[in-house]
């Protein structure tokens, strides 16, 4: 992960970076620093933590400047680890990592050089001076050809004045005109302004930043022409509008969310994506965290409703299980940034070996979408929390709707109108989730949360656990209700809260069996169900109760009160819900 960010103009340039960097702090904020440039020397501000602590960072010279706003993967978050990393002539800014690292450290040591950090990154800057023969970005090309792994570099040279050289490999980066000057980022938020012009660098290209211009060329040859890329700089812009958090903020925007993800897929623009979603004869899906869950959920609608045989994979395990990728496979890679690696390099595979590949992302303009033959924007605007919520209820609105399209052209199970109805249910279940803040005195001081659903509700458990997880660290646990018995159930303790999700009318005699078998160890149950009747029943601590919208799409709104819950025990115990210790938003390193 990581965030780099650079500027060259006619003004200071630390206040813009260190402005630009704040905007990027959802990409990890272990450390965070800034390097200017002024006159052919150095002026280096760095910090443990977040940006805040660049005190005085406002003051260093020079117009011409990099920054970066860490999470570590080499090296403990310290200031020491903090880039911009100098060395000799030259200062380097790196997300991503740099597998053989190590070898190219142990050559530079044995030339007599000395390292002041444990990162992977130091050793571009060492490289670099090795390399330089008078001209930046020939001596970062070379390096380039000397690294494995993936990278977004910005470096700076003090022999070269106004000069910033780019690079990419597997990492976002983008460049362009704004602040006044030119630009570059690893996300379009840092820097997208009325006016702002930007373009995507790709993987495999490089560029030279001055006062005036960019140039982009390809790593081994010349000159690149690009079209600029295309974005709002409304929705861009990460602002709280009054709201405590961007968490709280995003979960209110969950009713309008659920509207704009529809795709209408008999639109022209869908036409293609379509053809191949009719001809599919297997469905595979492939994502990361909370866009894995997404996808658990997806499956049950595409078997019911569509009956087609659907499997989910985390993308991390894909990549490597040699997956057989029968003919006529279309790859649903879920992937709210677009730029997870585990999801590209398994999208990649899956596309290698057959298939055809759909992206359903957030990020319209990200390196999944660009390698995917077709691409379904979910449309949930920009998400800052760390923890994924709105996107989740996007991802499904879009998830489901696609297997509607499927189950009608295919004269399968109908659904009725309830997608049509999920916004307003969704503003419901927003309003009846604040009962979750009377839940919070019984989780605040837990030593383990277990949660536990059956069908459906076992993805919304799992869900709700990772969300408590991410921001209240608490452990927790989400489990199948019927798997309880072979195992978890020996962690069930007196008041050991379990949360449950029943909205399956089917199974709500199996679940009701599991909720007495945690009950009578002790545990507090805690129930979020859309079938009133229950939501008293005996041996119920405390319930929300959610509309009921069907067993297959029930998780866009019983996750609403989990998240809700999530939210209130992160703030009880005392943490910042929007900046998960040890997280990042996006996680663009394998
Ligand atoms: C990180 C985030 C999660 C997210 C996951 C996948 O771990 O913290 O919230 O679900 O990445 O991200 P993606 O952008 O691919 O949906």
């Amino acid at each position: 992960m990581c965030g780099i960010v650079g500027f060259i103009g006619k003004k200071r340039a630390a206040p813009v970076l260190a402005k630009n960097l704040k905007k990027l702090e959802y990409r990890g904020y272990d450390s965070a620093g800034i390097a200017t440039l002024a006159k052919g020397s150095f002026h280096l501000l760095r910090c443990a933590g977040p940006v805040a602590g660049l005190r005085g960072g406002g003051m260093l010279a020079g117009t011409c400047g990099i920054g970066h706003t860490r999470w570590a993967t080499h090296g403990a978050p310290s200031e020491e680890n903090a880039h911009p990393h100098i060395y000799g002539r030259f200062a380097v800014v790196h997300n991503g990592i740099i597998e053989n690292y190590h070898a190219l450290k142990e050559e530079c040591e044995k030339r007599g050089e000395a390292f002041s950090s444990q990162t992977d990154s130091e050793v571009i800057a060492h490289l670099l001076e090795r390399y330089y023969m008078g001209e930046l970005l020939e001596a970062l090309r070379a390096v380039c050809a000397r690294l494995r792994g993936s990278y977004a570099l910005a470096v700076m040279c003090a022999n070269e004045p106004e000069t910033i050289a780019l690079a990419r490999e597997k990492s976002p980066l983008i460049a362009g005109y704004s602040d006044g000057g030119t630009v570059c980022a690893s996300d379009i938020p840092a820097v997208a302004k009325q006016g702002a012009e930007l373009y995507a660098i790709e993987d495999g290209e490089c560029a030279v930043m001055k006062k005036e211009r960019i140039t982009f060329y390809g790593m081994g040859g010349g000159e690149i022409d690009k079209s600029p890329l295309a974005f709002d700089p409304e929705t861009e812009a990460p602002y709280r509008c009054g709201f405590p958090h961007f968490m709280k903020k995003e979960m209110a925007e969950i009713p309008a969310v659920l509207k704009a993800a529809r795709p209408n897929l008999g639109d022209f623009r869908y036409e293609a994506f379509y053809e191949a979603l009719c001809r599919a004869e297997h469905l595979q899906i492939a994502a990361c965290g909370t866009a894995y869950h997404a996808g658990l959920a997806a499956k049950f609608a595409f078997e019911s409703l569509a009956r087609v045989r659907t499997e989910v994979s985390v993308a991390s395990e894909y990549r490597y299980c040699d997956p057989i990728v029968p003919d006529g496979t279309l790859m649903l890679a879920i992937s709210q940034s677009g730029e997870t690696a585990d999801t590209i390099a398994a999208a990649r595979l899956a596309k290698e070996r057959g298939a055809k590949v759909v992206a359903i992302v957030n990020a319209e303009s990200s390196s999944l979408a660009a390698l995917a033959d077709y691409v379904i924007p979910v449309r949930a605007g920009r998400e800052i929390a760390v923890a994924a919520t709105k996107t989740f209820n996007a991802q499904l609105a879009a998830l489901y709707s696609i297997a509607a399209s499927l189950a009608e052209y295919r004269k399968k199970r109908g659904y009725g109108d309830v997608l049509a109805q999920l916004p307003g249910l969704a503003e419901a279940a927003l309003a009846a989730g604040e009962g979750v803040r009377s839940w919070v005195p019984y989780f605040v001081g837990a030593s383990s949360v277990y949660f536990i659903g059956r069908g459906a509700d076992y993805v919304a458990a799992l869900e709700g656990c990772l969300k408590l997880k991410e921001i209240s660290y608490l452990p927790s646990e989400g489990y199948p209700a019927g798997e309880l018995k072979h195992g978890t159930l020996a962690l069930v303790e007196k008041n050991t809260p379990v949360v449950a999700v029943l909205t399956s009318r089917r199974l709500a005699e199996k679940m009701m069996s599991a909720i007495e078998e945690v009950r009578a160890r002790g545990a507090k149950v805690f129930l979020i169900t859309s079938l009133c009747e229950y939501a008293v029943a005996e041996g119920v601590t405390l319930s929300v109760v959610v509309p009921e919208c069907g067993e297959i799409f029930s998780p866009a709104l019983s996750v609403i009160p989990l998240q809700q819950l999530a939210y209130y025990v992160s703030i009880a115990r005392g943490n910042n819900p929007d900046k998960p210790r040890n997280l990042a938003k996006s996680v663009t390193v394998e």
